[in-house]
């Protein structure tokens, strides 16, 4: 009988953290592999944008895509999109990392130097109404910024040009530049927009400079309300929970490397409690991993450990979310909740607008504020018009059993 040891405990649940076993994604791995050959060979190709709710594995995923760019010698760098924070510092960092990497295969230092100052002179035009520098960035780039080039201020402008010259660099070392978003869906419109157009402006030069991002389900109507023709940019990739197979696999391969096994019913089990969406496969296999006290896990040891799970999501992942609203929105959410339930399957089903206003008394237009807040705060999303729906995964039926 082996005994399970606790400090070897391989899972890892928590955002962005890496999993052991990064299960069930061979197939968006490889479309990738695909699109980083295209586009290095001057072919064209749509950008990537992965989509899904929150715990899915999106942050994990664009970092491992991220990973076999830098395999294949590509320039890259990553940006997390905030809510009300433009896009030009950020991207700054991002392409500045990006050529850093490409710099040493480059034989001309002084073209590298070039396009250093083009990004200086972006990263320096701060669009400020006031005309003063909120927060200084010192871009730690030795040459002085370019004039007349991705300065005029329009970001849209000033986006294609950047673009154009960083993707020069990466033609000359025969790769190419990637550039990673997370948390898409909370750039501003104009920003939005601006990248659309970049995008759609590199890959008609067939200029090997993509973007690939990743946000909340409702991230291809944020791009399609700036650009219509965004459809057509992107190729959208939804990031679901994991099938049975490929979430067995997240658990007991990391398990059989510490000379672990599992039992079939407790598998089941485990697959029952986390509905195959990665967060809580991580969840559960952590907590169930440092209960069981010898191998093989048994469904017994699983019932045991689900509780410290549950509690352990109650405040990381639910708690902490439902902290960030106002008591309005919390009653929103509630109401949205009890709408949600489907007592067949346990799971949340989208809610139309009105019966939420019908369940709190309310005149549909009184509740669009709490609603737009939840929206931009990550917590609900709008997919088909008219409706709502959690970006957490089981939110509805955690907030069904929590006391008002
Ligand atoms: N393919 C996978 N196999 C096993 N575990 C995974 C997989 N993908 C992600 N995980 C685990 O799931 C958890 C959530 O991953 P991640 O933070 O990437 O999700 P996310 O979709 O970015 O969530 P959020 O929308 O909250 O940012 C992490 O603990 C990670 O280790
Ligand atoms: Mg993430």
């Amino acid at each position: 009988m082996q005994c399970v040891d606790p400090v070897r405990n391989p899972y890892a649940p928590g955002a962005g953290q890496r999993p052991p076993e990064l299960a069930g994604r061979g197939r968006e791995l490889d479309a990738f592999d695909v699109v980083l050959e295209r586009v290095a060979r001057g072919r064209p190709e749509r950008s990537l944008v992965l989509t899904g709710l929150r715990g899915v594995g999106k942050t994990v995923l664009l970092n491992t895509l991220r990973s076999a760019a830098i395999g294949r010698l590509w320039g890259t760098g990553k940006i997390e999109a905030r809510p009300d924070q433009s896009l030009r510092r950020p991207v700054s960092a991002a392409l500045h990392m990006a050529i850093r990497e490409l710099a040493p295969h480059h034989r001309d230092p002084d073209r590298v130097d070039e396009v250093l100052s083009v990004l200086k002179a972006f990263a320096l035009r701060v669009n400020d109404p006031n005309g003063k520098i909120r927060d200084r960035w010192s871009p730690g780039i030795d040459v002085p910024p370019a004039r007349g080039r991705a300065d005029s201020g329009d970001i849209e402008i000033d986006l294609v040009e950047l673009f154009t010259d960083a993707a020069s660099v990466a033609t000359d070392v025969g790769t190419g530049i990637a550039l990673f978003i997370d948390e898409m869906q909370d750039l501003g419109p104009a920003d939005v927009s601006a990248l659309c157009a970049a995008c759609h402006e590199l890959s008609q030069l067939g200029a090997p400079l993509i973007v690939v991002g990743a946000g909340l389900p409702h991230l291809p109507a944020v791009l399609s309300a700036a650009k219509s023709y965004s459809e057509r940019l992107f190729r959208y990739q939804r990031i679901d929970r994991l099938d049975r197979v490929s979430a067995d696999l997240a658990l007991s391969a990391p398990a059989a490397r510490e000379d672990v096994e599992y039992e079939a019913k407790a598998l089941d089990l485990l697959y029952e409690k986390s509905g195959g969406y990665p967060y809580f496969v991580q969840a559960y296999g952590k907590a169930t991993w440092d209960h069981a006290p010898q191998s093989p896990v048994t469904d017994a040891d699983v019932r045991v450990a689900a509780p410290e799970a549950e509690a352990e999501l109650a405040v990381g992942f639910f708690g902490s979310r439902f902290e960030r609203a106002t008591p309005a929105e919390r009653e929103y959410m509630r109401a949205m909740a009890t709408l949600s339930g489907d007592p067949d399957n346990d799971m949340d089903a989208a809610v139309p607008t009105a019966e939420i206003a019908t369940a709190l008394g309310r005149k549909p237009a009184s509740l669009s504020p709490a609603r737009d807040a939840l929206i931009k705060k990550g917590l609900i999303y709008s997919g088909e018009r008219g409706t709502v729906a959690f970006t957490v995964p089981h939110f509805g039926r955690y907030l069904r059993t929590q006391p008002v």
